[in-house]
């Protein structure tokens, strides 16, 4: 049998993307109750960081370690990739030893090639164009707090980046309708959007895509290699930042989230993601149960 890997949303059917959020809920239950469930004792989690982190890298290595293995953190300053030894080789060397590869890197055909060496599965840590684990933890958090987001209205607001995209592809794997508002210039990705059928509105006004909103999201407005355009982004997102004016327009129950970090006073107010709509604590600790999830679901038979 081929490989799974889980490179971006659509690598899960829609039904075991739903069961992969039920099942996380069922691990943060196990967890919180203190009950020992170890199914990857021995087994060893490789994490390639080509970028900086500190949710995913604490999350993973946390997983694994709960659930009885270990993480590795290899990071390019330190490893022969970083020094130009080819992705094919670095694959097939890293997957003869580790049970499982995570990589977050730039390119997203970086990863795409890591994968196609790689005897074990390989998980998407980010890529500048996509963040599938991410919406594992933002999803799970909405079924934990609402229920079933199929039907339900949800708005971006923001830089049609890699997060952007993940939501794309959740909206219609989950049968929920994402308005999205950013400034010309900074729409996400047209091959995500035609994938999506009917299930994406992109609108240039923030308010007008907050109308009748279930859950509202943001992100930064220059991603990580993108520093050197804060400036221009700065200038050209202004309108765009989440205030509580803004969120206003949603439903009265609207929830917030952002994947972290934030930075207050850009892309959100201090009031909207300290306030009491903002579920972004209980969102980043989901990333850890989420992926434990995932985990389970790749190496567990
Ligand atoms: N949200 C997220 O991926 O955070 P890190 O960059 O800290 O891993
Ligand atoms: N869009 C952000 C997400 C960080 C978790 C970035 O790529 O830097």
């Amino acid at each position: 049998m081929s490989v799974r890997h889980f490179l971006t949303l659509t690598d899960l059917s829609s039904e075991e993307l739903v069961s992969m959020l039920h099942r996380a809920i069922e691990l943060k239950q196990m967890q919180k109750q203190g009950e020992i469930y170890e199914p990857l004792k021995n087994r060893v989690l490789a994490m390639v960081f080509e970028k900086s982190s500190t949710r995913t890298r604490v999350s993973f290595e946390t997983g694994m370690v709960q659930f009885g293995g270990h993480a590795l953190f290899l990071s390019p300053r330190d490893t022969q990739l970083g020094r130009g030894e080819p992705i094919e080789d670095s694959a097939r060397v890293l997957s003869s030893m580790a049970d499982c590869i995570m990589v977050r890197t730039f390119e997203h055909e970086k990863i795409e090639r890591f994968a196609e060496y790689s005897s074990v599965p390989v998980i998407n840590g980010l890529t500048d164009e996509v963040h599938p684990c991410q919406l594992l933890a933002d999803m799970q958090t909405y079924l934990e707090l609402r229920g079933d987001i199929a039907g339900k209205t949800v708005t971006w607001v923001g830089d049609g980046n890699n997060m952007c995209h993940s939501y794309i592809r959740a909206a219609k794997m989950l049968d929920f309708q994402l308005n999205i508002a950013c400034p010309e210039g900074y729409d996400p990705e047209q091959k995500f959007i035609d994938a999506a059928d009917n299930h994406v509105s992109l609108m240039r006004d923030p308010a007008q895509a907050c109308k009748q909103a279930d859950l509202v999201v943001t992100d930064v407005w220059a991603s990580m290699g993108q520093e050197q355009e804060q400036a221009k982004r700065e200038a050209a997102f202004k309108p765009y930042q989440v205030t509580q004016e803004l969120i206003n327009h949603a439903n009265d129950d609207a929830l917030f989230m952002h994947c972290l970090p934030a930075h207050r006073g850009e892309e959100v107010s201090a009031e909207v993601i300290d306030g009491e709509q903002s579920v972004v604590w209980q969102e980043a600790e989901n990333r850890l149960h989420a992926q434990k999830a995932l985990l389970e679901f790749l190496l567990v038979e």
